[in-house]
Parts: structure tokens; C-alpha cells; sequence
């Protein structure tokens, strides 16, 4: 696995990264789209963790994970690289730092859904060690499948 050729400087977002994180969104995904009042809730939610890269007010990626207290499996809502910033092991890097959230958060599994036309991202969860699971038909808004994919996570060792 190459390194990054940057070190990513990854920290939860604030409300001063709102407008970013809606071009971000708005440049990334052409359905399903978090709006304004979703991030705003997500950056406010104990529920869940937004993390973002980047400067402050300017991240140029995010990834969004999702938590339920009665139970240990996190869910991988949302991942985006900005199309400048791909290909530089950013989405790595925000996916190890989403997994390293929610073993913080003891959780021991971690699952998401992908596009079954996006072979960036399949490649990506792929390479991290996610396995395939169902195929969900008509998942997202547009009518586009999903896979179904799914990690356990190692618990934290201290
Ligand atoms: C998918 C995405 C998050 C990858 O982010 P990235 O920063 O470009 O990826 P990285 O540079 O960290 O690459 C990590 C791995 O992803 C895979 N990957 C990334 N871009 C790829 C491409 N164009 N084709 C095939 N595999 C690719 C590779 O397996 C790569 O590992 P490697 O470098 O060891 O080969 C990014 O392309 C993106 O934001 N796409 C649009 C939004 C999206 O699809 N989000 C996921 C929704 S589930």
C-alpha cells in the first residue's frame, strides 16, 4: 500500500466547514445528497462523527459514520474526496481515521453500501479488508443498486 504523499491533517468538522462540506457534496454526488440541516445535525449529533481534512472552513474531504446506542455496528454513511485532492490516499486515510473513531467508540464491526457502478470506492473498501454482502436493488434515490459490505474491527489494544 503506498503512503500518502501528504500527510492528511484529519479532525472532526465544525459549523464554520458547512459551506465546504454542501459544494463538497454537491460536486461529489449527483443523489442521495446530505443537506445543509442534515450536516449541521451530524456535526452536533453524539450519534454520530463527522470528520473532515484539510484546512479549517476548507476541507477538501469527509467522511460521515453513523452510531446507534444498542448496538456495536458503525455504519459508514458518507465518503468524499474532492476531485483534486483523489488519488493522493486521502480516502484511505479518512476511512482508517472513521474506523479508528468507532473502535474508539468500542465498536467491533463496521458496515456501508456502495454503488454497485463505482469501482473507486469498491476497489478502496476492497483493499481495507471490507467483505461483499447482499446486493441491495434500488437502494439510492437515482434507482442505482448497492452492495452491501461489511469489516470487523480489531478492539483496541492498550
Ligand atoms: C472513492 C474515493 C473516496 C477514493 O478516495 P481517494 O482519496 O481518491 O483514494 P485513495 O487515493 O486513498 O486510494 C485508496 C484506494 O482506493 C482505490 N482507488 C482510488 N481511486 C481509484 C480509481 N480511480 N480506480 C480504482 N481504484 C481506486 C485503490 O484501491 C486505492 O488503493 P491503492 O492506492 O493502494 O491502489 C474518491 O474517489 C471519491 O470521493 N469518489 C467520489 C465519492 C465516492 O464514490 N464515495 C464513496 C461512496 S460509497
Amino acid at each position: 500500500m503506498p503512503p500518502a504523499r501528504h500527510p492528511a491533517r484529519i479532525h472532526p468538522a465544525t459549523l464554520a466547514d458547512l459551506d465546504a462540506l454542501l459544494a463538497l457534496e454537491e460536486a461529489t454526488f449527483d443523489s442521495d445528497r446530505i443537506s445543509r440541516a442534515q450536516w449541521r445535525r451530524h456535526i452536533h449529533s453524539a450519534s454520530a462523527t463527522v470528520l473532515v481534512s484539510g484546512d479549517p472552513g476548507a476541507p477538501d474531504a469527509a467522511v460521515v459514520v453513523f452510531y446507534r446506542r444498542d448496538s456495536r455496528g458503525a455504519r459508514l454513511y458518507s465518503l468524499a474526496v474532492g476531485a483534486h485532492a483523489r488519488g493522493t490516499g486521502l480516502g484511505r486515510a479518512l476511512l482508517a481515521a472513521a474506523e479508528t473513531d468507532a473502535r474508539a467508540r468500542g465498536c467491533t464491526s463496521m458496515r456501508l453500501e456502495v454503488r454497485v457502478d463505482n469501482p473507486a470506492a469498491i476497489a478502496l473498501y476492497e483493499r481495507r479488508g471490507y467483505a461483499r454482502g447482499a446486493r441491495e436493488a434500488r437502494f439510492y434515490e437515482d434507482g442505482a443498486d448497492a452492495w452491501r459490505y461489511a469489516k470487523p474491527l480489531a478492539p483496541v489494544t492498550r
